[in-house]
């Protein structure tokens, strides 16, 4: 077993990787590692047979039905935690017991305070943890990053993601703020350098009526920039979109598509820190080359592990859109604004 840090050489030694939850996203996460360089699938673990049984299909793969065994007998280097969100903490705390690195698939746990407790046993074992906020490695992601950092578009006034589909039958144990939103909360964080200081939120059930499918949320970042989030399993076609509007111009993220526009405003031969004026200009799409995001987080989750990159969603990025996903359902049960609760590190 590796303890976090250790340096492999990836040529002669693979990372043993096992997967837990073998479901829609589970399955996607075990043929990523059956090719992934430097690592090698070793388990995986699902109650259900026949999901066993698939994700195992011409690949010489241990098979599970209970997980504790095979973090037992396998012992494997990494993990992947793909259970329902409500399993989260129950199976994270078992593999930080174990002594494996572990990705925490999104939102890190089903509440805070089993998120923290999670974070808080995943430093004291000296593990790798990382969270599954996928849009993170989505290549469009990383070049409105990279063109944000150098100063393209000035000061950024407002954040809009757009994240809608039809109703999903298997998810039951949480509502769509906790199984979508950490998504864009997270995005928006990454893209600011920001925490959210308050929220407000309309949000109803209309088929799952224990929680809420539907919300419409207004997120206050400390420094100023304001977040719009419209995320439904209403739907009848599925669009996840993120525009990011800023002083010099306005951003669109396709995130399925990996797609990125720029439209230019025309008149922002502004003084720095205020607009003069806004006008259309000309629209540029960038070319960036498509890559699979899942198998890009996959890469940096085995590059942390082997110390040769730092972990680049940490717990306390889950806590945070976590947190915040937590202030959505309240702020719309309470029908007011509520304030984010700071986030204490390793707390
Ligand atoms: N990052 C993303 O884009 C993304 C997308 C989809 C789902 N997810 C996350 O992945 C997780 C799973 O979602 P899903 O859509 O794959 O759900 P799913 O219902 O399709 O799959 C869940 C799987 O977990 C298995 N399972 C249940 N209890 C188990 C246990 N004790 N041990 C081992 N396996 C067990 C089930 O049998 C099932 O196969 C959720 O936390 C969800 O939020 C993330």
């Amino acid at each position: 077993m590796c303890a976090a840090g250790d340096t492999l050489d990836t040529m002669s030694a693979p990372l043993r990787a096992a997967v837990i939850g073998l479901g829609s996203m589970g399955s996607n996460h075990a043929r990523i590692y059956n090719d992934l360089p430097g690592v090698e699938l070793a388990a995986v673990a699902d109650p259900d047979r026949q999901r066993l049984e698939r994700a195992a299909a011409s690949r010489p793969v241990a098979m599970f039905d209970d997980y504790r065994v095979m973090l037992r007998e396998t012992r494997p280097d990494l993990v992947s935690i793909v259970v329902p969100t409500g399993l989260h903490h129950r199976v994270a705390l078992d593999v930080i017991e174990a002594g494996c690195n572990l990705l925490v698939e999104k939102p890190i746990a089903a509440s805070i305070e089993q998120a923290h407790e999670v974070a808080t046993a995943a430093a004291a074992a000296g593990v790798v943890l990382t969270v599954g906020h996928i849009e993170r490695y989505n290549p469009a992601v990383q070049e409105l990053k990279r063109r944000l950092a150098e100063g393209q578009g000035g000061r950024i006034i407002q954040l809009r993601a757009r994240r809608v589909g039809p109703f999903p039958h298997r998810i039951r144990d949480v509502g769509v703020i906790h199984d979508l939103a950490p998504h864009d909360i997270d995005i928006m964080r990454h893209l600011l350098e920001d925490d959210v200081e308050r929220v407000f939120a309309e949000a109803q059930g209309r088929i799952n009526t224990d929680n809420e499918d539907i919300v419409a949320g207004v997120l206050h970042f400390n420094r100023g920039a304001m977040g719009v989030l419209d995320i439904n399993w209403l739907t009848p076609m599925k669009e996840r979109k993120l525009t990011v509007l800023a002083e010099k111009g306005m951003f669109v993220v396709d995130y399925p598509a990996q797609t990125l526009e720029f439209y230019e405003n025309f008149a922002a031969s502004a003084r720095e820190g205020s607009i003069a004026s806004v006008t259309e200009g000309p629209m540029t799409r960038y070319l960036i080359p498509n890559r699979e995001p899942l198998r890009v987080e996959l890469e940096a989750f085995r590059d942390a592990v082997l110390g040769q990159a730092p972990v680049q969603v940490t717990a306390e990025d889950g806590i945070a859109a976590l947190a915040t996903a937590e202030a959505l359902v309240r702020s719309a049960g309470e029908h007011q604004p509520i304030t984010v609760a700071p986030l204490v590190a390793g707390s």
